[in-house]
């Protein structure tokens, strides 16, 4: 590495307030040593960390630019002509992309001994999983820093580049003002440092260069290259989205010294993820430690997930690519469905959950339909028995209008009947007082 940089316009390391991000390896030691040295016009200040690749240094920019940026030198053996070459190809896409929470890439060379590196915008903060952590985020508050990634991410999809690398530290969140910013960074370097496989050799190297597939899709780790889309990035995507609310990774493929990396890839491709549900309740004693970070308990958590939350993260892993979310933005928008009470794109298509899911939602209204429904109803049956009744005086009443007309007819015939007697009793009395007057002079002439 050379030493001749223009020292005079390098920024002291002493009293420097940037946090290491890096953990105590001992890898450090090698790497420490160039710090001092420069890099073309790059001075290093120190080492910010060490991935697969290579190693991160925070570095002063002095030629057009006076700046701290993140520059990354990749390992030696990497051929330097290749890896330029493969980011010369995104390097116009990449300068486009102007997103707060995407890192800038800036430039690209080789270093004097061959070494391809990278120069980025410092993101001074922790990865994602650490902050979360040690803030103690909700569920709520981790959805909430959780959905402004996955619209970068799409947003980069829409510019025509793919991460291909998105896991807790290629996502650092800084604080401004405040504000926690989750910023992606490695855009368009995971592509450009990536390798053709052949064989099981390389594959192991690969692994050294890769790190843990943890976050790696189905397709990625069929080291084809073939099928990797903008769903790969997806998938990764879920896979953070599993660890940050369980603390868990869906697969049980962290620990690269354990398992040999091509098993590792089998279990990748073909592996089952537990329900993060389940997999909360299977935490044993760590449960109450990952329960703390989210500010509740073991039970409260596993209840949390179930259903609807764990929908989500489990439709963004599906090992079929045409199964997942077809864009990350679907992804952010099924996360705000949820904190939203919308029905989710990962949940089912009946009728029932959809209604099940507005009734939720209009909850207040539901409950004061429900109470204008009760006085309706009763108001209506009040009236209804009223109405009721007094069709029950009217059809009585009416019985007894009728009965009395029966009863005054009866009588009025009773009437007639007498009338008749009357006149024929009448007529009679005559007839016979009619016979007796005639008869008595006859009586008084035989006298
Ligand atoms: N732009 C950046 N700003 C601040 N810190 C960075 C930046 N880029 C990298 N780092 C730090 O350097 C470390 C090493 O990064 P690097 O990308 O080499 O490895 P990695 O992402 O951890 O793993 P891998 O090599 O598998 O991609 C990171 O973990 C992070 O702490
Ligand atoms: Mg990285």
């Amino acid at each position: 590495m050379s030493t001749a940089c223009d020292t005079s316009l390098c920024l002291s390391t002493e009293g420097d307030s940037f946090p290491d991000l890096s953990h105590p390896d001992g890898i450090h030691a090698r790497s420490a040593n160039d710090v001092g040295t420069c890099i073309g016009s790059y001075r290093l200040i120190k080492v910010l960390g060490e991935g697969g690749c290579g190693t991160v240094y925070l570095a002063e920019q002095n030629n057009l630019v006076r700046r701290r940026v993140a520059l990354k030198v990749m390992k030696l053996g990497v051929d330097a002509r290749q890896v330029v070459a493969r980011f010369e190809v995104e390097r116009q896409a990449l300068a486009l992309l102007d997103h707060p929470n995407i890192a800038h890439v800036y430039d690209t060379g080789t270093t004097e001994d061959g070494r391809p590196y990278f120069v980025m915008e410092y993101v001074a903060g922790l990865f994602i999983t650490d902050y979360c952590d040690r803030e103690r985020l909700t569920i709520k508050d981790r959805l909430n820093l959780f959905t402004p990634i996955c619209d970068a991410v799409y947003y980069a999809h829409q510019h025509g580049i793919i991460h291909r690398d998105l896991k807790p530290s290629n996502i650092l969140v800084r604080v401004r003002g405040g504000e926690a910013i989750p910023v992606i960074i490695d855009f368009g370097i995971a592509k450009a440092t990536s390798q053709p496989l052949t064989d099981r050799t390389l594959i192991t190297s690969l692994g050294q260069l890769v790190g843990t597939p943890a976050y790696m899709s189905p397709e990625q780790a069929e080291m084809t290259g073939i099928g990797v889309d903008v769903r790969s990035d997806v998938y990764s995507l879920g896979v953070l989205l599993y660890e940050i609310l369980t603390g868990r990774l869906p697969l049980d493929v962290a620990n690269p010294g354990k398992i040999p990396l091509d098993e590792m890839l089998r279990m990748v491709r073909e592996g089952a993820a537990p329900r993060p549900s389940v997999c909360v309740s299977r935490l044993g004693e760590k449960a109450e430690r990952i329960c703390r970070g989210r500010r509740t308990e073991p039970r409260a958590l596993a209840k949390r997930f179930k259903r609807e939350l764990e929908w989500i993260p489990l439709k963004a892993i599906r090992k079929e690519p045409d199964q997942r979310y077809q864009s990350a933005a679907d992804l952010a928008q099924d996360i705000r469905n949820y904190l939203n009470g919308v029905p989710l794109l990962a949940g089912p298509q009946s009728l029932a959950y959809r209604l099940d899911k507005l009734i939720k939602k209009h909850l207040k209204l539901v409950i004061l339909a429900e109470i204008f429904a009760v006085i309706l109803i009763t108001s209506v049956s009040i009236m209804f028995l009223f109405v009721e009744d007094y069709r029950r005086r009217t059809v009585q009443a009416e019985a007894s209008l009728a009965e009395l007309k029966a009863d005054l007819k009866a009588v009025k015939e009773q009437k007639d009947q007498l009338e008749v007697a009357y006149l024929k009793t009448r007529a009679e009395l005559d007839r016979i007082g009619g016979q007796r007057f005639r008869k008595a002079p006859q009586d008084d002439r035989r006298d």
